[in-house]
């Protein structure tokens, strides 16, 4: 199985960090053009510079998810630059404080679904006409296995996995038949800041004890490699994913296996 994406013009939200960064850089090594959409300068600066060191067609431009300005104004630079969006990775993601429902601010979980749900709202309602004008497209959306699995003290994050599950195959459905697909990862812990984050919070003290309880959890014993997430994304922007639309696939080293 080969996949080239020269010619492809691609957009990766959230491509500052993490996944995201990971799925640009691959994108990009494909032969796709990509821009590298994030509200850290600082983080889509250096995805930029990492993919112009290997000489790759990558632009970062900042954009706040949220803002349906930013949103058209990141599909306007796309289409301009490249003449369409091919594929369209809506990955940009926040987990909020780590807290119970009864002491979460009414601010905070807005924010939560506001990034989470708002930002993949209006990408999906810039990005899908354009796709459907030219008769083909892909997008991956960032779910979870939160969008299945409830974790303590992260209700407003959990809420928006389900949530993105719902847009994604909402979509699909409405998009099926004008050769546009639209799926979801369902990643399991994945090795990225966020995590780090999640975890110095959860912990509230030593993280490495409880990264190595949870560690062992998992079947296959170990986290995944922002790569390895990535590549799943790749595929199924490819046209080797071409019958597959409306899911959320999950990768998470055998978790919740049945
Ligand atoms: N790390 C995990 O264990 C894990 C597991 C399942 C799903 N996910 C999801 O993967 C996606 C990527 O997360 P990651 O783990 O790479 O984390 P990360 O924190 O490394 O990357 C998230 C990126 O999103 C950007 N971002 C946040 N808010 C934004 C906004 N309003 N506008 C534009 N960009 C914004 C951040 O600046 C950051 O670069 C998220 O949707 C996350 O929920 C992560």
């Amino acid at each position: 199985m080969r996949i080239d994406f020269a010619g492809r013009a691609a957009v990766v939200t959230g491509a500052g960090g993490g996944i995201g960064r990971a799925v640009a850089l691959g994108l990009a090594a494909l032969g796709a053009g990509v821009l590298a959409v994030d509200l850290s300068e600082a983080g889509g600066r250096e995805t930029e510079k990492q993919g112009r060191a290997a000489g790759q067609d990558i632009v970062f431009q900042r954009a706040d998810v949220t803002r349906e300005a930013d949103v058209a104004a990141y599909v306007g630079e796309a289409t301009r630059r490249w003449g369409t969006i091919d594929i369209f990775m809506n990955n940009a993601g926040w987990q909020g404080p780590i807290a119970p429902i009864s002491s979460y601010s009414l601010e905070d979980f807005e924010r939560v679904m506001a990034i989470n749900v708002g930002g993949v709202f209006l990408g999906l309602k810039h990005v899908l006409p354009v796709m459907t004008a030219n008769g083909r497209g892909a997008v991956v959306n960032t779910a979870s296995l939160g969008s299945h699995v409830a974790t303590r003290n992260l209700g407003p994050y959990t809420a928006s996995k389900h949530a993105v599950l719902g847009l994604t195959k909402t979509a699909a459905l409405e998009v099926a038949r004008k050769g546009v697909r639209v799926n979801a990862v369902c990643p399991g812990p994945v090795a990225t800041a966020m995590l780090d984050e999640i975890e110095a919070a959860q912990a509230g003290g030593d993280a490495a004890e409880l990264r190595r309880r949870r560690t062992a959890s998992i079947p296959d014993g170990r986290y995944a490699a922002p790569e390895e997430v990535a590549d799943l994304m790749i595929y199924l922007a490819s046209d080797h994913a071409r019958h597959i639309t409306g899911q959320g696939i999950h990768i998470n080293g055998g978790s919740h296996a049945i």
